[in-house]
């Protein structure tokens, strides 16, 4: 009989965040307003509301944004204010013996516009500080070049990723960090979850949807920019940093069909394809077969340069990384009404599955599901780059924080990860979302919470910011200790 494989001995096991969610000091040594500066968090709206700006941005919010003036509340400026206390934070990272720590270089920190020639120095600085930091404590930093953070001047005065000038600058900023971080960062994503241009356009591309008249035309040909731009960037990690890991991301919005009904079958991958479209580029190095007709069908029509099909061919990622929440139903024919309510794209309710706090469709066994899938569709080693659950923490008087619903859903997780390393996935990580609570990127809460450490602030910003561990502290140390065995 074989020995059931487990967890390698070298799984990077970890956290992830993102600069835009947790480093505040958004006006600090220099750095430029990002887009992430522009989301404002009003308690008095309904709540089916908080999702809006997320998904459809309007001119009137950035004008408002770019107004010192401007009294709304900003939280993604606060973050948990990493930026001040990251040695505290790394050091309870180190406690729970965090192999990794996958976070992101905020791009305005170092050209604070986007289209600089020369980089802010006393941005570079702080991630010098912030890795010496990790590896000091023998965490490997695994790190985005950007996470739906672009500088907003591109989107003010260049109109996003639409513009192919973006390329430039962005290559330009990859290449400062290679260059700067060579030594100190091994593992590196391009761009956080490229799939979801298609869902929200301003997040991941810059793009204002409102009153846009050709808007799918504009989607696309970003993402054709962001596959040069992303390329380009592989090739220069490859030449700078001799011994790097660079991957590609997707937000694995994993879809099943809502019947048996060929309709909804073909529905459903119609639907699937045009996420995996996203790696498909990335890890194939070429645009699959099915994009002719989804284009046809988009009416899209893609202006390419001449050496870009060389520039993707040549230029492949060397892993695939995901982030994975919750799954969702695909139907040819089922009305709006049946979505699962809080999910960020939406989709038909799975009357087999259990729903978050803020109504995402809860799917471990989806995991090892899409694991498999994912391995299958490549062939290429994958990591695990978001994983969580949502909740409203509760402090109890003796300052207690008991998250057993959240040791729950990890632990579940976990457990099909386990499964699809037996089915023969190669994986070789997995960072668990927002180890220390910070500001939701969806809704802007900081009350819609991740971590293993409870922050201690409201939506609105009050709060002393202190750190306290909850019980899924001690929990993760162990997974860890014993390389996934006691879960
Ligand atoms: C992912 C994003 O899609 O979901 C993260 O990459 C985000 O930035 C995470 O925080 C969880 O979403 P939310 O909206 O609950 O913060």
């Amino acid at each position: 009989m074989e020995q059931a494989k487990g967890f390698p001995k070298d799984f990077l096991w970890g956290g992830a965040a993102a600069a835009m969610q947790i480093e505040g000091a958004y006006n600090v040594d220099g750095r430029g307003l990002s887009i992430s500066d522009v989301f404002t968090f009003d308690p008095a709206l309904d709540k089916k509301h908080w999702l809006d700006q997320w998904h459809m941005m309007t001119h009137a919010q950035v004008k408002e944004a770019l107004d010192p003036n401007s009294t709304k509340n900003y939280p993604k400026r606060r973050g948990n204010d990493f930026y001040h206390r990251y040695e505290e934070d790394i050091n309870l990272l180190a406690e729970m013996g965090f192999k990794c720590f996958r976070t992101s270089i905020s791009w305005t920190r170092i050209f604070p516009n986007g289209d600089e020639t020369e980089p802010n120095e006393k941005g570079l600085q702080f991630y010098d500080k912030v890795f010496d930091a990790l590896l000091a404590k023998g965490i490997e930093p695994v790190i985005s070049l950007t996470h739906y953070d672009m500088p907003l001047y591109l989107v003010t005065e260049y109109g996003g990723w639409k513009n192919r000038k973006l390329i430039e600058f962005f290559v330009r900023f990859a290449e400062t960090v290679f260059t700067r971080y060579k030594n100190k960062v091994k593992y590196w994503i391009t761009f956080n979850e490229m799939n979801c241009v298609k869902h929200h356009p301003f997040v991941s591309a810059g793009i204002i949807e409102e009153n846009h008249p050709n808007l799918e035309q504009d989607k696309y040909q970003s993402a054709h920019h962001q596959f040069i731009a992303s390329a380009l960037a592989v090739k220069a990690c490859h030449e700078i940093i001799p011994n790097s890991r660079i991957g590609c991301m997707i937000s694995y919005l994993l879809l099943y069909p809502n019947t048996c009904n060929p309709d909804d079958v073909l529905e459903c991958q119609k639907e699937e394809r045009v996420s995996f479209f996203f790696s498909d580029v990335q890890a194939r190095g070429y645009y699959p077969s099915y994009t002719a007709r989804m284009f046809k069908e988009k009416g899209v029509v893609l202006h390419k340069e001449p050496g870009d099909d060389e520039i993707l061919r040549d230029n492949l990622v060397d892993f695939v990384s995901l982030s994975y929440y919750m799954s969702n139903n695909a139907s040819a024919t089922a009305d709006q009404h049946a979505k699962a309510s809080g999910n960020l794209i939406g989709g038909v309710k799975n009357p087999y599955l259990e729903q978050s706090e803020w109504g995402w469709q809860i799917d471990p066994k989806g995991l090892r599901y899409a694991l498999n899938n994912l391995y299958d569709r490549y062939q290429k080693p994958l990591f695990i780059s978001e994983n969580g659950v949502g909740a409203t923490d509760q402090m109890s008087p003796d300052g207690t924080i008991n998250d057993d619903y959240r040791i729950d859903y990890l632990k579940k997780h976990i457990e099909q990860m386990r499964e699809a390393i037996e089915d023969g996935v190669d994986l070789f990580g997995y960072t668990a979302w927002g180890p220390i609570d910070m500001i939701s990127a969806s809704t802007s809460q900081a009350s819609k919470r991740y971590g293993f450490v409870y922050v201690d602030q409201d939506d609105l910003g009050n709060g002393t910011l202190n750190r306290y561990k909850k019980k899924s502290f001690d929990w993760y140390k162990k997974v860890i200790e014993s390389g996934g065995e006691v879960l």
